[in-house]
């Protein structure tokens, strides 16, 4: 290791964490002089009960609140072009970006958009538009009612082209939400299935992160842990939710998200493709591509195949052995363990490689990823 290398580390914001939290909320509101929040969040989340009490509870205090909920799946910048114009024609003093990943990346985009306005997609990271974020963002909250992207900790925000549905980046530090808060009460409905897509793609930002080949050793520390927690969690999660196993999942998936500031790998970037191309879900996209692009990863990192699976409790420490219990994780919460299960077809598989080898996610893979080595991965994930 070159130590003469200097490298930064940022960590994130305040967290409130614990089931009740949310309550916290109006008066935090009121002790930062805000009074006029807008709610962002999704169509169905807007309709959930929890969402109408966080609203009762604002307004039982004389707060004026919005709500914006028109958005897509995989949200797209007319979703925040909506999002920004409610914002300005309702007079509005906060953003309060209230669900999964979806709802959070819109909300944050939103953030983004109010006082910067030139073409969103000029803000893009991957063209250097993070320098243009340069003016002031309203004041910004998350809060998580999914344990799956950890958004509520990111400074980033995905949204897709409306017309190609390309992902997009939008990156900022001061996009950071001031206060997260945590609240797996909030998660207690969550279906079977959300949590399984979730909570693996929490399990594969932990994994990536842990192997991602940057210098980082408070993230791999973190990773490692967040591991652990899953490994220990999910299959109750799914299949017998309590408040014990539905927590240990919301601190993961917020722990991974802050250990992949370390990067993330092949494993993403075989995932998003697939967002764009057939709207899958990113989680499910996720768990469906974990143990192939694990399996891909095994030669040289070894030794952190064997750390894992140390984590994860296995009784061999090899990387096939964490590989094996990827699969099995997948069958035990009801998840497929093939891509043609949802919806991928041999004559996607060109387009998915070209998409894949210009994703974001791969250059912090421990070791470099060709195009044929996505056409391969994809085909033995068939
Ligand atoms: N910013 C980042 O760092 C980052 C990282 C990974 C993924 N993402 C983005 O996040 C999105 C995926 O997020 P997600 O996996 O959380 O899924 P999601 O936001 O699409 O939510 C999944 C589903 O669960 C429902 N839901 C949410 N909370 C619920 C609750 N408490 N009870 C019942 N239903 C609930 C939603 O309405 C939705 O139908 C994608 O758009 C992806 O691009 C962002
Ligand atoms: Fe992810």
């Amino acid at each position: 290791m070159d130590f003469t290398v200097v490298r930064q580390y940022n960590f994130p914001t305040t967290i409130r964490f614990g089931a009740g939290v949310i309550r916290e909320l109006p008066d935090h509101l009121a002790s930062v002089g805000l009074s006029r929040p807008l709610l962002v969040t999704d169509p169905m989340v807007a309709k959930l009960d929890f969402f109408a009490d966080i609203r009762r509870q604002l307004e039982a205090r004389n707060f004026s609140v919005e709500v914006f909920s028109e958005i897509h799946k995989n949200p797209v910048k007319s979703d925040v072009l909506k999002g920004g114009d409610a914002f300005a024609a309702t007079n509005r003093d906060s953003i309060i970006g209230i669900g999964g990943g979806a709802a959070m990346d819109v909300a944050r985009a939103i953030v983004l958009r109010v006082h910067h306005r030139r073409d969103l997609f000029d803000y893009d990271d991957l063209i250097g538009g993070d320098i243009y974020v340069t003016g002031d963002v309203p004041y910004f909250v998350t809060v998580p009612t999914t344990s799956g992207t950890g958004s509520e900790v990111g400074r980033s925000a995905i949204i897709s082209e409306d017309d190609t549905h390309r992902k997009r980046i939008l990156f900022s530090p001061k996009l950071l939400a001031k206060i997260v808060y945590a609240d797996p009460l909030l998660t207690m409905e969550l279906p079977p299935f959300v949590t399984a897509a979730t909570g693996m793609d929490a399990l594969t930002h932990n994994l990536e992160a842990f192997l991602a080949k940057m210098y980082h050793p408070m993230c791999e520390g973190i990773a490692l842990e967040g591991v652990e927690l899953i490994n220990g969690s999910i299959a109750q999660a799914v299949l017998k939710p309590d408040l014990e196993s539905r927590s240990r999942m919301m601190i993961a998936s917020l722990m991974g998200a802050v250990a992949f500031q370390k990067g993330l790998g092949v494993v993403h970037s075989l995932a998003h493709p697939m967002s764009s191309l057939l709207d899958t879900h990113h989680g499910l996209a996720n768990a469906v591509n974990l143990p192939y692009g694990m399996r891909f990863n095994i030669g040289g990192s070894e030794g952190k195949f064997g750390r894992i699976a140390q984590v994860m409790g296995l009784s061999r420490h090899d990387g096939e052995a964490v590989v094996e219990r990827l699969f099995a994780f997948n069958r035990e919460v009801g998840l497929p363990v093939r891509l043609r299960d949802i919806g991928v077809r041999e004559e996607h598989i060109d387009t998915l490689a070209d998409l894949a080898i210009a994703d974001f996610a791969h250059p912090n893979n421990p070791k470099p990823v060709s195009r044929e080595d996505f056409k391969k991965l994809y085909t033995e994930a068939l």
